[in-house]
């Protein structure tokens, strides 16, 4: 029987809808050599920053690696250097959230590397206690007849906590894409940035992080929108807990004492692999675990559930 018009339209509405589902939805892999690919990556001397240059470098890429420990940095660089024949890698010693330090890292990778095909933003520090006891404000309330001489000291410590974690989680990949970003429009290429679980969704005991990774992500996630005509491209990795030294270098230096330190995670090596996997893949959001996919969608419509594992996570409940 020839299909009559009633028939028609519901099939010419499901092949454009399944043609726009498939043009707003697509992904942008990488289909170049790996071996060619320039990479910029911002704290490279340690944990997943340091694994992904290794990785990276394994395929024969050419890396520029910025971070502020030079002993750390050139060793990460010699171990780059012997991860295959092809593999070049430079670095440049300083702090993420310098501007002069971003500039000369950009100039570098325009004279050295010719260009940046990815640009990865791994540079981040945490805290890893109660927004009361960053503000000293338990204290305060422990001990009433000193309370404002705890709090006076609290404000200003508190202060400087706050700065330090957003100058580095979110002044300095801001900036970072503020002077690299002439150098990817050139190539069309792509900012890998390394956010967190935590910068989706809430995560207790870690609340200046937290704010700092949401911020991250806010920008990045807009960011993707008016550059898609460029041609450069955002994927945002959000890892669970990693087992590097990120929380022994807490800046409210508890890292080896706090109680709300939490479990080990996976390793840097594992996590390096599912970013570059999904890097490569032009995935938009990278879920590690993959659950942490389902709980994202499960926190905006069960947030109670989520809030009260979260509570369990961090041994508030
Ligand atoms: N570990 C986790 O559980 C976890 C989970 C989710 C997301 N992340 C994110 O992963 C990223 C890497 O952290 P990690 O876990 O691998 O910890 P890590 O081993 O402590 O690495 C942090 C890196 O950032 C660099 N860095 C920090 N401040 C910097 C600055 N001002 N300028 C330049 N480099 C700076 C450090 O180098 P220098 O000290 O030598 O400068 C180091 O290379 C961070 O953005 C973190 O938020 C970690």
């Amino acid at each position: 029987m020839p299909p009559t018009h009633g028939m028609l339209a519901p099939l010419v509405l499901a092949v454009a809808a399944a043609v726009a589902y498939q043009r707003l939805t697509q992904k942008r892999p990488y289909t170049g050599d790996p071996a060619q690919q320039r990479v910029v990556i911002l704290g490279a001397s340690s944990g997943i920053g340091k694994h992904l240059a290794l990785q990276y470098a394994a395929r024969g890429a050419q890396l520029l690696l910025v971070a502020r420990r030079r002993d750390r940095l050139e060793a990460v660089q010699a171990e780059c250097r012997g991860q295959h024949a092809r593999t070049t890698c430079e670095v440049v010693v300083g702090d993420a959230a310098d501007e002069a330090v971003l500039a000369a890292a950009a100039a570098a990778a325009r004279e050295r590397l010719g260009g940046v095909d990815v640009l990865v933003l791994c540079a981040g520090v945490t805290s890893i206690i109660p927004f009361e006891q960053v503000c000293a404000l338990d204290a305060a309330a422990a001990a009433e007849p000193t309370a404002s001489a705890a709090s006076a000291a609290g404000a200003s410590a508190s202060a400087a906590l706050v700065e330090r974690i957003f100058r580095t989680n979110v002044f300095s990949p801001i900036m970072a894409t503020k002077h690299f970003l002439p150098l990817l429009r050139a190539s069309k290429g792509q900012i890998l940035v390394i956010s967190s679980a935590a910068g989706i969704m809430a995560a207790p005991t870690r609340p200046i992080y937290t704010a700092s990774k949401h911020a991250m992500t806010g920008f990045f996630k807009t960011l993707r929108i008016e550059l898609a005509a460029s041609g450069v491209s955002v994927c945002i990795a959000l890892p669970g807990t990693v087992d590097t030294e990120l929380r022994d270098a807490a800046v409210d230096g508890m890292g080896a004492t706090s109680k709300y330190r939490g479990s080990a995670g996976i390793s840097a090596d594992e996590c390096a692999r599912i970013i570059i996997a999904g890097a490569d893949r032009g995935d938009r959001e990278i879920y590690m675990p993959w659950f942490y996919g389902v709980a994202h969608v499960l926190s905006l419509i069960l947030p109670g559930v989520v809030d009260h594992f979260a509570a369990k996570k961090y041994k508030l409940a």
